[in-house]
């Protein structure tokens, strides 16, 4: 394996004396004699794992200004968050070097320490380079012991060897029947009580993420969010969510049962996009929530959005804090953020308490690894609670190649995360320019994609999601998304009725990028004059969602008995399923909410359009019937009374 390091000296003799010594020893070295020029090569080359650095070093060659200690390291970090910084300088009185806890090692020159400074630097590379469940995993496959316990198919002994399903054995392969095993293999570890290995790559999950600690998942950022809920709510506690959210967040507040509030997200009518909430609606909800004496605990964020839109989040976390409200941020779709400075700060470099990342989205872990880092202050007060939430919904036979693919997944970004995102932002710079010389499409710049009340907000696009506007096209968005399967081979990642949106990730090739465009130059060429309106174009035009009020919490809706009416019948009637159509993919009734005449007409439009809603079957709905809500008020269960 080969490491590099940055050696940053402004004495040349010194620095040329390093790089030989230490270009001797086999590692990579590259030279730096200034802050400023160490700081762009640390920009530009993602290959870069360590830094070797005198306590005090000049601006630029030019400015002879210095910069010392902590404010190098911190700039160092905020550049490449994932790089080992070792001091080496004349300096001895070690009480003077403030390093705050930013720096790895510390060398003084005089020693003449070429080994030890080559073996330390190896030994914190090769720390976070490794893969201890993995490894530890791989070794065991290639022990081929002989199982007497789950899975049944026993390394895939059950079935290589049968006439009907031995295909099975031969497509997934060898490797992956002899490393699905069982929890009964000690040396391996228990993900519901980690202690050994998995703990260990847990602990350098926790390290590469900017987090106190970190938990593996293995059933998607969805189980992720509801142990989290489920662990910082009791029932009866308020969470402010965005009515956006994730449907995990919904089932988390009913298991909770919690008492939600629900933030609106800005809606783009022109594009159908629903993007961040705006700040000041934050701030003024956690304000209304406290002055009404509500148990607010915890507030929930998606960030980024499906679409690539990117809070500002440290300000939401401060002012959450001030409140002593908890911060969950949803990073589903955000996982790699921590590995280019283009994104910072991330939930948990912004001090929020918890994020959640589905692994499996845009980096290399396989479907459903998923994890939660913790940042929370608190969080040793809470952990065992925390633990049995995990248990609580977590497989007591967890796939061990999933748990696996987290360790290598965060290795791989540890090791080049920074390199391979400069290069999706070069790809992203490649195919927006290539996009955009056509007539009929056209990539979404932040303005376009950003309702107007978040001009203020400081909100920036992620590079790696590409929406492109089609609606010069002639073609509705699910025309496209049908031509360019079918035709091209290629599976897009989501649409609105005038926009589709491709995901770049750290798997994007050139191959790849200029298939999608020479598939749209096609489509444009072949769309001739074609000029036609997509009819769900006015649906989200339309869009407006004025919610009516929690009656009940959800949690006691959900469980209470219920009744089938006519959507046309069910006026104040109080909802004890989701309904949500499919687009917009809001609810625009959860479990508790008291059905009012705006969304009766609302469903009714998305019906006539044809729209899919869950939870409205044959025009029918469920809801409460009477004689619940009757005991529930006089329990005192209503939270309008
Ligand atoms: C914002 C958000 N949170 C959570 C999830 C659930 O993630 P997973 O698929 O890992 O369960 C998704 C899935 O699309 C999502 O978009």
């Amino acid at each position: 394996m080969y490491y590099s390091v940055l050696v940053v000296d402004n004495n040349s003799e010194v620095l040329d004396t390093t790089i030989k010594e230490l270009s001797s020893r086999g590692l990579t070295i590259f030279g730096c004699n200034s802050f400023e020029s160490a700081c762009e090569k640390l920009k530009e080359d993602g290959s870069v794992h360590a830094v070797l650095t005198e306590w005090s070093l000049p601006q630029s060659r030019k400015n002879g200004k210095r910069v010392e200690g902590p404010d190098i390291f911190k700039k160092f970090i905020a550049l490449r968050n994932e790089i080992n910084i070792f001091i080496y300088t004349d300096i001895t009185d070690i009480i003077t070097l403030s390093t705050k806890g930013l720096t790895d090692g510390y060398f003084f020159k005089e020693d003449n320490v070429y080994d030890d400074i080559v073996n330390k630097i190896t030994a914190a590379i090769e720390e976070k380079s490794s893969a201890p469940f993995y490894e530890k995993l791989v070794k065991y496959a290639r022990k081929s012991k002989d199982s007497w316990h789950t899975p049944g198919h026993a390394s895939g002994n059950s079935v290589k060897n049968s006439p009907y399903v031995k295909d099975y054995y031969e497509f997934f392969g060898e490797n992956l029947f002899k490393s699905d095993i069982s929890v009964s293999v000690p040396e391996l570890d228990s993900l519901l009580h980690p202690v050994g290995v998995i703990k260990d790559a847990q602990e350098l999950a926790a390290r590469a993420f900017n987090a106190r600690h970190t938990f593996f998942v293995t059933n998607g950022t969805s189980t992720s969010n509801k142990i989290l809920i489920q662990t910082l709510l009791k029932p009866g506690d308020a969470i402010l969510l965005d009515r956006n959210c994730h449907k995990s967040v919904h089932y988390g507040v009913i298991i909770a049962g919690a008492e939600p509030l629900y933030l609106m997200p800005s809606v783009n009518n022109k594009y159908g996009i629903f993007g961040p909430i705006p700040k000041k609606k934050i701030i003024q909800a956690m304000d209304d929530a406290i002055a009404q004496k509500k148990k607010l605990k915890a507030i929930i964020i998606t960030n980024c959005t499906y679409d690539g839109l990117i809070y500002d989040i440290e300000d939401i976390v401060t002012e959450a804090h001030k409140r002593n409200i908890k911060v969950i941020v949803d990073e589903a779709w955000f996982g790699y953020a921590n590995f280019h400075r283009e994104f910072y700060p991330t939930a948990m470099a912004a001090g929020a308490d918890y994020a959640t990342q589905s692994t499996h989205k845009t980096m290399s872990a396989f479907s459903q690894a998923s994890m939660i880092h913790v940042n929370d202050p608190d969080f040793e007060d809470i952990q065992d609670f925390f633990m049995e939430n995990f248990n609580m919904h977590a497989s007591t036979s967890p796939q061990y190649p999933m748990i696996a693919s987290l360790d290598v997944a965060r290795k791989q970004m540890t090791m080049e995360g920074y390199g391979l995102l400069s290069r999706v932002f070069k790809l992203s710079d490649q195919l927006k320019a290539s996009i955009n010389s056509l007539e009929k499409f056209r990539v979404l710049e932040k303005d376009d994609l950003i309702a107007d009340e978040l001009k203020d907000d400081n909100i920036r696009v992620d590079k790696t999601k590409i929406t492109i506007d089609i609606s010069k096209s002639g073609y509705t968005s699910k025309e496209l998304e049908h031509i360019l399967v079918k035709k091209h081979n290629i599976q897009i990642e989501k649409t609105t009725f005038n926009t589709i949106t491709v995901l770049l990730t750290i798997g994007a090739t050139y191959s790849r990028i200029n298939r999608l465009y020479l598939a749209l130059e096609s489509i444009e060429k072949n769309a001739g004059n074609r000029k036609k309106d997509s009819g769900s174009a006015k649906i989200i035009k339309d869009f407006k969602l004025s919610l009516s009020p929690i009656k009940y919490r959800p949690r006691f809706a959900f469980y209470s008995e219920s009744e089938e009416v006519p959507l046309r019948d069910s006026l104040n009637r109080v909802s004890t399923m989701m309904v949500t159509p499919y687009p917009p993919g809001i609810p625009l009734l959860v479990p508790g909410q008291v059905v009012s005449n705006e969304i009766i007409n609302a469903l009714s439009m998305y019906r006539d359009y044809g729209v899919e809603i869950h939870g409205l079957n044959n025009g029918l709905i469920q809801v409460m019937p009477k004689e619940e809500e009757d005991r529930l008020i006089k329990e005192g269960f209503s939270i309008m009374s």
